[in-house]
């Protein structure tokens, strides 16, 4: 595909309410954008020490990364705040100093939560994370998903049509996002 696109999910749970909603996701983008779950349950907890003897593992994620046209980050909220997997997975990837692999990546940001706020609060954190690493994290629509019970269907779709319609505007805006990057 033209535009390669590495998606990360905040929650390494095999029932993830986040990793259904990345997947319902990317079954909406047009043919020229493709996209790749990077795993970052495999990685070691960061440790600088190691920064110039990185792990395979963090090598392997940092040249996923680097491939990638574009990024969507889906997350969970814990506890008001960015889960620890996930932090972790960006701390690791932006090491050693000058060596980021994050530079310059346009992102989309979104979370679903059995809470009604959505993973606001995580997500707003992320954005700060994500600025001071010089990725481009599209602004708007936000995407604060309360995906109560009944939210997915039975295959994994997003049930609510009116829920899929917004789906769908997040992601035509995304795909403009990257491409107005790439350009
Ligand atoms: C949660 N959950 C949660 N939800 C929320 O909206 N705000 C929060 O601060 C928290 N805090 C929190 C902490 C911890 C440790 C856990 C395990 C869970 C609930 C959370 O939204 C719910 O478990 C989601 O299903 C987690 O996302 P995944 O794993 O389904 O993608």
């Amino acid at each position: 595909s033209q535009y390669q696109i590495g998606v990360i999910v905040g929650s390494l749970r095999k029932g993830s309410l986040n990793r259904k909603l990345a997947d319902a996701i990317v079954k909406l983008a047009p043919s020229a954008f493709s996209f790749k779950q990077l795993e970052i349950g495999d990685l070691p907890l960061y440790n600088q020490d190691d920064d110039a003897n990185q792990a395979p593992a963090v090598q392997r994620f940092k040249g996923e990364i680097v491939a990638a046209t574009g990024l969507i980050f889906v997350t969970p909220e814990y506890n008001r705040g960015v889960p620890g997997v996930l932090k972790n997975a960006i701390d690791h990837a932006s090491r050693p100093y000058g060596q980021s692999a994050w530079t310059n990546k346009p992102a989309g940001v979104l979370g679903a939560s059995v809470g009604v706020i959505g993973t606001a609060i995580a997500q707003q954190q992320l954005r700060t994370i994500l600025a001071c690493l010089d990725v481009h994290t599209m602004g708007l629509p936000e995407a604060f998903m309360h995906a109560k019970s009944g939210f997915f269907d039975e295959a994994g779709n997003i049930a609510n049509p009116d829920t899929t319609k917004f789906l769908q505007s997040w992601m035509d805006r995304y795909v403009a996002w990257v491409k107005q990057h790439a350009a």
